[in-house]
């Protein structure tokens, strides 16, 4: 199995934060450094992966299994290009979210939790995002997606394979 190696550039960002808490509180940067290890690793984490942050922030393996399985923010199996994380929560539901993850299933022709056979959409329920006030809504990367209508989605995803062609 190949080693598991990060950027020089992730490197430097985890060595920044873990400056920002006191010595021996390293634990502290799991969470932004799981993201950091997150993106170095085509957007999910396996366990040589989380193995080499622990090593890294001179944790136990275990420790950072423990949160990056907490968090749905993290994937712990392959995704695709694009994440689709819609809030399945009551409120996004009762404003249509389930509507919303059925069409997204016919037109990408996946069910939850696949990727589309190109590599580009991964279809992934989310829990409450804390924008109820805009349900429904869904996760794009670092963007919500607001007030989300079968329209808005198909317009959503053409965009998202014209970028990619
Ligand atoms: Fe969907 Fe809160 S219920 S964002």
């Amino acid at each position: 199995m190949a080693e598991v190696k990060f950027s020089e550039e992730a490197y430097k960002k985890i060595e920044e934060l873990i400056t920002r808490y006191p010595e021996g509180k390293q634990k502290s940067v799991l969470i932004p450094a799981l993201h950091i290890a997150q993106a170095e690793s085509n957007g999910w984490l396996d366990v040589p992966v989380m193995d080499h942050l622990a090593e890294t922030l001179n944790l136990e393996p275990v420790e950072v299994y423990e949160v990056a399985t907490f968090y749905t923010m993290f994937n712990l199996k392959p995704v695709g290009k694009h994440v689709l994380e819609v809030c399945q929560t009551g409120p996004c539901m009762v404003c249509g979210s389930d509507k919303i993850i059925d069409h997204i299933k016919e037109k990408l022709n996946i069910d939850v939790g696949e990727t589309t056979k190109d590599g580009l959409f991964t279809l992934k329920p989310s829990e409450c995002l804390g924008a109820c006030g805009y349900a429904p809504m869904m996760m794009l990367g670092k963007n919500y997606k607001e007030f989300l209508t079968i329209e808005k989605v198909d317009e959503l995803i053409e965009e998202l394979r014209k970028q990619d062609q």
